[in-house]
């Protein structure tokens, strides 16, 4: 590995202007949580396996893609802004740490599967609090039927009907209601076989959050119209637990160009809205076009920490035996938290600089200097000077070991390698 190399996952890649993955970032790739049979996460899609089990389930994609796959074969045009360097982790201008396992969703198209689950680590630049982590794990569902409204509405039933267990809930396939102009239906799909498809994607995620939560029996779900590139019609599904609406995934109607396009170059795709596709492609005869899907994608940090009661998500990455003891493979468990450690807590304020300002890059510093014993970056304050414009931040930054008491001696010797990180990095005019 020279200076103009990096090396992912056993592969080198060549640097350039968009690598922006860091040591600490790239030492979390060969953890694979999702498959150690006694952790949590893998504790999570193992159930959720095992509640899809007509499914195949594809868990050992490498966390590398193409940005090509993380985008482009999604529909997400170029200019769009979830590609923007600072939420992303490059590593380069063509190759990337996915952002989501919907990635691989022309690969699963592509294995032959009519329905299969992809779970995986993805990786995102955030903001740093007890819920956000550069790095998570999303478990990805998706499944088509015939297309054309007799025989898909005819499938749908049945294919509910043979879920035993769920035979006594039947499904209305026809719901007005659920054409909306502003979440349109595509011009592809019959309304009626869209309809009958959707229903089957909302009775398939509640029956899989009913079992999940099956100590809960009066689990409160909702979904709320959503846009994703991939799919239309879209929506988020997310759950009321403890007093809150929580965000369990989002999902929606496969967009008919990845069907289109799987098994075929994807150069293929088209990069329209929905609303603006030519029907006559419904007369293409290769590909998967007349096959309509759904797909999901689901945070497992999210469920794990609602079902064992984890509180603070850099616990997943504990190697700490008070934390992995507590759990095996098939259970749900209640945590039980060690004595917490005290925090330490320091500010830092500057003069922002003149060019552009991107909250994240600080966070990546902050993560980069200080690793997991950061617990929570807020800003305090933030004023504008009345005569110069200048505009000055201030940021407290929450210090806390998981597993130790942390000395003020080594969080200032932390804090004072923050300050000159960022002085350095981002131009930025400490106070
Ligand atoms: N990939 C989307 C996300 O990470 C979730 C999603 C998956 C939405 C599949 C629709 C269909 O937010």
């Amino acid at each position: 590995q020279s200076e103009d190399t990096i090396n992912v996952c056993g592969k080198d890649y060549a640097k350039d202007e968009w690598t922006n993955v860091t040591p600490n970032i790239l030492s979390k790739t060969s953890r694979k949580l999702h498959l150690h049979p006694s952790h949590p996460i893998s504790i999570i899609r193992q159930r959720i396996e095992n509640h899809f089990a007509t499914f195949k389930p594809l868990n050992k994609f490498e966390p590398t893609v193409t940005t090509k796959m993380n985008f482009d074969d999604l529909c997400i045009p170029a200019d769009h802004p979830t590609r923007v360097k600072s939420d992303n982790y490059y590593i380069n201008a063509t190759n990337m740490l996915r952002a989501h396992t919907s990635a691989h969703q022309l690969q699963g198209l592509e294995s032959g599967a009519t329905k299969f689950l992809i779970s995986g680590d993805v990786y995102r630049r955030d903001e740093i609090d007890s819920s956000h982590y550069p790095v998570f794990h999303q478990m990805e569902g998706l499944q088509y039927f015939d297309m054309g409204p007799k025989i898909t509405a005819k499938q749908v039933q049945d294919d509910i009907a043979s879920q035993a267990e769920l035979a006594a809930n039947t499904v209305q396939l026809v719901d007005d209601t659920l054409i909306k102009p502003e979440n349109p239906i595509q011009d592809r799909h019959a309304p009626e076989a869209a309809q009958a498809v959707v229903a089957h994607l909302k009775h398939s995620l509640n029956s899989m959050v009913r079992a999940l939560f099956k100590d809960e029996p009066n689990l409160q779900v909702r979904w709320i119209d959503a846009y994703f590139p991939f799919t239309s019609p879209s929506w988020e599904m997310e759950i009321f637990y403890q007093g809150e609406w929580l965000e369990i995934c989002g999902c929606g109607i496969v967009r008919q160009d990845l069907m289109d396009a799987a098994g075929k170059p994807a150069c293929s795709i088209n990069m329209d809205p929905p609303s603006l596709h030519n029907t006559n492609a419904l007369l293409l005869k290769k590909g998967l076009q007349n096959k309509i899907g759904w797909a999901f994608g689901c945070g497992l940090e999210r469920l794990s920490m609602v079902l064992f009661d984890i509180p603070d998500i850099r616990l997943f990455w504990s190697e700490d035996e008070r934390f992995l003891s507590q759990f095996a493979a098939g259970e749900i468990v209640k945590f039980k938290p060690f004595s917490k450690f005290p925090p330490c807590l320091k500010d830092i304020s500057f003069w922002l600089p003149e060019k552009e300002w991107n909250e994240n890059n600080f966070c990546e510093i902050v993560r980069g200097v200080a690793g997991d014993i950061v617990e929570n970056v807020t800003k305090i304050d933030d004023f504008t000077h009345p005569k110069t414009q200048k505009r000055s931040v201030c940021y407290r930054i929450t210090y806390r070991s998981m597993d130790r008491n942390v000395t003020n001696e080594e969080i200032n010797a932390i804090q004072e390698k923050v300050r000159s990180t960022v002085e350095e990095d981002l131009s930025v005019q400490l106070r």
